[in-house]
């Protein structure tokens, strides 16, 4: 059983990348009547990761649908270059990946400076002390439970070790700072990062690719453990 605090209730961030893009404000709409935390705009620029998807154009649009905090997750190379176009369109969170930025450091002070949420995401093979030096200036680690580029994979049971490890870190050096999850992350793996120290869970294809509907698999979802 785990036990919950308010402030250490795990929260659910619906991925719009498994949504139904022809009605895309009513599948928000939904997962927010439903409970949701916020919503994981996934961005991808065919070079990072072998997909391409969203620009800063839908986080305009998205923007007036939802109340919701909207996170950007930014699979894309260089994400500097825009950084300030997706806080202009409404982002209130953006997520670089360790591996996608050469001057990380540069990159997360940046991102402060436009008053974003600054987070970094770090994929399945990379260690966790890659996170050690700028772990002080983060508000949220997101640890990619499959290689990022695609929704409806399957989750990476190698990655818990280091979801633990990472909120060992956090835990020790930065407690306010959020642990999330994405990749594969159903009411079957969800208790699973829970108990290796995660306290958000992104999740695509449980939610809106449901047989029953986005309401029921994040109800799912949430009675497994998170919301
Ligand atoms: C994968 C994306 C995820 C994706 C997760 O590269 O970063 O956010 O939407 O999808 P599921 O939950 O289907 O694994
Ligand atoms: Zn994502």
């Amino acid at each position: 059983m785990i036990l919950r605090t308010p402030e250490s209730q795990v929260k659910i961030a619906p991925s719009i990348l498994s949504a139904d893009l022809s009605k895309l404000a009513e599948q928000v709409r939904e997962v927010e009547a439903a409970g949701a935390d916020r919503i994981h705009v996934d961005v991808m620029d065919g070079h990072f990761v072998p997909n391409i998807t969203f620009g800063p154009v839908l986080v305009k649009w998205l923007r007036p649908v939802t109340k919701l905090p909207l996170e950007v997750h930014l699979m894309i190379s260089d994400p500097d270059r825009f950084l300030d176009a997706f806080a202009e369109a409404g982002a209130d969170a953006l997520i670089v990946h360790v591996e996608g930025a050469n001057h990380l450091n540069r990159t997360i002070q940046h991102i402060k400076t436009l008053g974003r949420k600054a987070a970094v995401a770090i994929n399945p093979a990379t260690p966790a002390v890659m996170l050690e030096e700028v772990l002080p200036d983060l508000d949220l680690v997101l640890a990619m439970t499959v290689n990022p580029g695609f929704g409806g994979q399957s989750f990476i049971s190698g990655t818990l070790k280091k979801i633990a490890a990472i909120r060992r870190m956090i835990d020790a050096v930065k407690p306010g700072c959020e642990l999330e999850v994405d990749g594969g992350i159903d009411h079957d793996t969800a208790p699973r990062v829970i108990a290796a120290g995660a306290n958000v869970l992104v999740a695509g294809s449980s939610i809106y690719g449901a047989p029953d509907g986005p309401t029921a698999g994040l109800k799912r979802l949430a009675q497994a453990g998170g919301g």
